[in-house]
């Protein structure tokens, strides 16, 4: 049984300064870099001017402070503040214009240093631990842990969850948001894994309750949530996250897939 781990008593992410933009990660199609801040740390953060803008950024501290809270690995987030000016003798044009767009608040992931991707073929998971991933990405609708892009990373032994931008994706079109709306898990990469969904789906949805969404859900920054269309204030926002992800995890299961074998 999985209790929640004692002392989240943090309300906002812990907030650090960019020092040095020391290189891009060009595996990642948003251009992340790993930067190193005032406190000494080193992060791969994730630059709210990139593509899909601040929406993906959301996605991330909801899905992995949500996982976390589920008892999946996944690595701390901060927020970084950023002078674009880090990279000035960065020569690629590329990565100036993202940085100019993305002055100010950003979205820190803590740098696992050594950490390979996971390869299905070469680590063989614990079938529980991959039904409850399995099962969390279809709540979160995360379509982005497939074989070909798992999103996985293997550090100190441990499988650790990384890049939930592409989760929660009904926000991107918040009309048409559908709590039932089904996910498909025949590309995951954990899916020839995932033999205990049914028993995974019998021991999370305690976890998530209304307060604990909550809590997850004011990890974001105001500014992010601020002028989505449709949406009175930032609270409205947050309220419509809550509702949805509720509404997902204790009401009817037609979002849940069988486990293709
Ligand atoms: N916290 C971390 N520690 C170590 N390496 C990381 C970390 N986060 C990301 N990486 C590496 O950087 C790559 C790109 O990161 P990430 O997947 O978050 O970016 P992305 O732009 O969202 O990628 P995608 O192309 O999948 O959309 C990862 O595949 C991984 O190799
Ligand atoms: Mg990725």
């Amino acid at each position: 049984m999985f209790r929640l781990r004692p002392g989240y008593p943090w309300r906002v992410l812990e907030e650090v300064t960019a020092t040095r933009y020391v290189t891009p990660l060009r595996e990642g199609g948003s251009l992340p870099g790993v930067v190193e801040a005032d406190d000494l740390g080193t992060y791969v953060v994730k630059f709210r001017g990139a593509g899909q803008g601040r929406r993906v950024l959301v996605a991330e501290i909801i899905c992995a402070e949500l996982a976390r809270r589920l008892e999946l690995r996944t690595p701390d987030l901060k927020v970084i503040d950023l002078d674009p000016r880090i990279g000035a003798r960065e020569p690629d044009q590329e990565i100036q214009d993202l940085l100019q767009a993305s002055e100010g608040r950003n979205l820190a992931v803590d740098f696992l240093p050594g950490a390979l991707g996971f390869d299905p073929l070469a680590w063989t998971p614990d079938p529980g631990l991959a039904s409850r991933v399995l099962w969390f990405d279809a709540l979160v609708h995360n379509v982005d842990r497939s074989w070909r892009n798992p999103n996985l990373l293997v550090w100190h032994g441990n499988i650790w969850l990384i890049d939930h931008g592409a989760a929660l994706w009904f926000h991107h079109n918040w009309p048409t948001a559908d709590p039932q709306r089904r996910f498909d898990a025949r590309d995951h990469v954990l899916a020839p894994f995932a033999t205990r969904v049914k028993e995974a789906d019998a021991e999370l949805p305690a976890l998530i309750t209304e307060d604990l969404l909550r809590t997850v859900v004011d990890l974001v920054p105001g500014e992010w949530l601020d002028g989505e269309p449709g949406f009175a204030d930032a609270a409205a926002v947050r309220q419509a996250y809550v509702d949805h992800l509720l509404a997902r995890a204790h009401g009817p299961r037609a979002w849940l897939p069988e486990v293709p074998r």
